[in-house]
Order: C-alpha cells, then structure tokens, then sequence
C-alpha cells in the first residue's frame, strides 16, 4: 500500500502509533499549564488546526479552513463536484480533558483518507476537525458542526464567554467574520453521509471485552441554568428569617439525583456559583447548571417537568424563587441504516465479529448536528474504564489500529454499494 507521495502507507500497528504520537502532539495546545484544555475560537484551537491541516495534506489532500473555523481537507475524484464522504470530529476540549475525545476521530479520519489516497472512489473523501463540540467557552455547544449544516443562529455571535468577550470579537480576533459563519453551511446534495470515530466514553465495551461498537442514535440532550433567588443575610440571622439560596440548591440537587435514577435517566449538575460567596454570608443567589440527557426528546422532556415541580416545592417552602434558562438543547439523533451498515460490516472485517455490539451514545456528538444535513453514522472505540472528560482517558494502541482498519473498510464497503447503485447506500 503506497501513500499520496510514493512511500509505502503505514502499516496499521505504525499507524495507530502515529495517532497516537499526533494526539500527544495536540495534548500540548493547552491553555492549561497542568492538564489540557482547547476551546472554541482560541489561539491552542488555531494551533491544533493548524497542526491537523499539515496532517491533512501529508495525506494528499487539499486543505481550508470553513467560515466558522472548522479545518477541512478533501481528497478530490475525477467527478468534478463530486459529493463527499465526510468523515470527522472535533479538536476542542473540555477543561482538564483527556486526549482522546474527539481527537482520536479525527486523526483516524486522516489516516483512512491517506489509505483510500490510491483507490478509486464514486464519491470524494473529506475531513473536518470541528472547532466546538464541548460548548466550553460559549455554553451552547455544536457551533462548528452545526454551521457547516446549515443551523448557524445569527445570535450565537451575541454568545459571550466568562470574561464577557462576544463569540463575534472572538470569531474576529481569530481571523473570521462573524457575519460570514453561516456561509460555512454545506450544499444541499453536497455530502453522502457523515463517519464519526469516537472513543465510548462509557463502560460498556471494555465489559463485553469488544474493542469497537457501532453507534444507533443519540441521546436527546438539553442544557439549563437554574437559579434560585433568596436573601443574603448575616451568618448570624436566626434560621426562621433565613431565605437560604443555597441550602434550596443543594435541596434540589439532592432531587434531581433521586428523580433522574427513579426515571432512568441521565442528569448532571456540574456546576455551582454563589453570591455573594462568603464564609459568613447566608446566600441570596446560588446558580447550578443541569445537563439532562435521555434516548428521546418526550422522555428528556418528562423528566425535567418531575424536576421541576420538585424545584417549585422546595422554593415554595423555603420562600425562594428560580429562575431557568435554558443554554442548549438537541434532537435525539438516529444513525442513517445504510451508513451504520457500513460501519457494521467495517467491524466486521476488521475484528472477525460475526454481530459487532450495537450501543446508543448518551454522550453527544457533532454527528447530531450534522444530522441536519446529511445521514450519520458513528463508530466506538473501547476506552479504559469508560473514563472520559478526564486526564485518565486512554485507549490502546491494536484498539485504535483495528479502528482504522475498521473505518478503512466500511468506507470501501459504503464505495462498493454507491458504485453498484445500492439506492439504501447512503443517506
Ligand atoms: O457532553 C457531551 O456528551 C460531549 O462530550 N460534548
Ligand atoms: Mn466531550
Ligand atoms: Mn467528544
């Protein structure tokens, strides 16, 4: 196997040391001097892109960066305008992340374009790496993938970060002009579908020993602030005058625990501000945030209506307001058959399963914003204990090799049914 420039392509065991040698690489594009953090529109994002752009065109193909910073690279065929292959994820990160989510996508995704670099293909192969899938700096997240298809809000550019800088300044002093960010949205008719690898981020394919799993959906998803509003008053003052902010959080933490494991759901609150924050001050404003997540939005929906008429009585017997606002909100999404039988029969190939473990990701994805555009399909790969969105996230290196081959085959596999006409190939 020859890569674009006549050497010999790696083999796999090279090549996913190479991933892995490159996500080392990326580790370093930190705001962080201990630990790696890489958020939307930021000077490490501008590097790492960069660094994936140079990865890219070793690769043989031809590179941009899109209006709203997404890198992107193409392996052209002879059909001129051919519509692509889109395979990717994203670059960013959450604070203190490990570096794996979302990098080991799109370092495979280079590695499976330089291998299909000499086969001839009926639809052209792209690479994105996506600026802004955590939603880190700005709280509403998905704002690259959701660009390129087409679901760019003008308003988004008013987002502001915790130092009150707009997403338009940012998009400015990065190089971009926030007036032109919708124009990152692809043609209708512009893409086949959409391939994301991505580590589980979940237990359960180290528990079945597997070390790919195909991806059917994606859980629904909605993030909120809520806050509850009392008095702030002398740490002295008697407990009957107390309206306790804080004390009315931790009530309904406590709650929305208890509701979401009742109702089999998935919730989080990973974030808690109080004011006026001070050791002998009973607070007048404590603001948590709740990520709610479930396999479909009517289910979502119905626990956050349980959540919050407990909220509605704690505050109600605590003399406490509150206050939501909602931050973000997907879809569910469901994987397009054709694709994820693609990536069925890649798993195949490459690990011998006769049936590869099927797993819905409650995890989010860009996969669900690209949704709007085209059909998506998604492939997991094991992950040590489940462990993510933390420095202990690792994988290794025959996982990330099989995942290569893996993603190689599904896409020669996808080829084969475009080419012999299968209308169910593909989106
Ligand atoms: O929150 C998520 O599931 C993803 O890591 N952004
Ligand atoms: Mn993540
Ligand atoms: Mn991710």
């Amino acid at each position: 196997m020859l890569g674009p420039d006549g050497t010999p392509a790696l083999d796999p065991q090279h090549a996913a040391l190479r991933v892995l040698a490159r996500a080392d690489q990326l580790a370093t594009l930190s705001s962080m001097h201990q630990g790696i953090e890489r958020v939307f529109l930021s000077p490490e994002h501008a590097a790492a892109h960069a660094l994936a752009g140079d990865w890219m065109e070793q690769a043989g193909m031809t590179t941009w960066r899109d209006e709203v910073g997404n890198q992107c690279g193409r392996r052209a065929v002879d059909v001129p305008d051919a519509p692509a292959l889109l395979i990717g994820s994203h670059l960013d990160s959450v604070p203190d992340a490990g570096r794996y989510d979302g990098i080991l996508g799109v370092l495979i995704a280079i590695e499976v374009a330089e291998r299909l670099a000499e086969v001839e293909l009926p639809f052209a192969v792209e690479v994105v790496a996506f600026g802004d899938e955590e939603g880190t700096r700005f709280g509403t997240t998905l704002l690259g993938s959701r660009a390129l298809a087409g679901t760019w809000q003008p308003e988004w550019t008013e987002l502001h970060d915790q130092d009150g800088i707009t997403l338009g300044e940012a998009a400015q002093d990065f190089g971009l002009d926030p007036e032109r960010i919708a124009l990152a949205a692809r043609a209708p008719g512009s893409l086949i579908g959409y391939l994301e690898v991505h580590i589980e981020q979940g237990p359960k394919l180290e528990q079945q020993n597997r070390p790919l799993g195909v991806v059917t959906g994606i859980a629904a998803a909605e993030r909120r602030l809520i806050r509850f509003i009392g008095e702030s008053r002398h740490a002295a003052t008697p407990w009957e005058l107390r309206q306790d902010a804080l004390l009315a959080a931790a009530e309904a933490i406590v709650a929305i625990e208890r509701i979401a494991r009742e109702q089999r759901s998935n919730a989080t609150v990973g974030h808690i501000r109080v004011e006026p924050d001070a050791v002998n001050v009973v607070a007048g404003m404590a603001e948590i945030s709740l990520d709610l997540r479930d396999v479909n939005e009517k289910e979502r929906d119905e626990v956050w209506s349980a959540i919050r008429s407990e909220l509605q009585s704690i505050c109600l017997g605590r003399g406490i307001d509150f206050e939501v606002e909602s931050v973000h909100r997907a879809n569910a999404a469901v994987c397009d058959p054709g694709l994820k039988s693609a990536i069925t029969a890649g798993i195949r190939s490459a690990t011998g399963e006769e049936r590869p473990m099927e797993l819905l990701s409650v995890a989010g994805h860009d996969a669900m914003a690209v949704a709007a555009a085209t059909g998506i399909a998604m492939m997991f790969v094991r992950c040590a204990g489940g462990i993510s969105h933390s420095p202990d996230e690792s994988v290794t290196a025959e996982d990330v090799a099989v995942a290569i081959d893996a993603m190689h085959a599904a896409v020669l596999e996808l080829a084969m049914r475009v080419a012999a006409g299968d209308p169910d190939a593909a989106a």
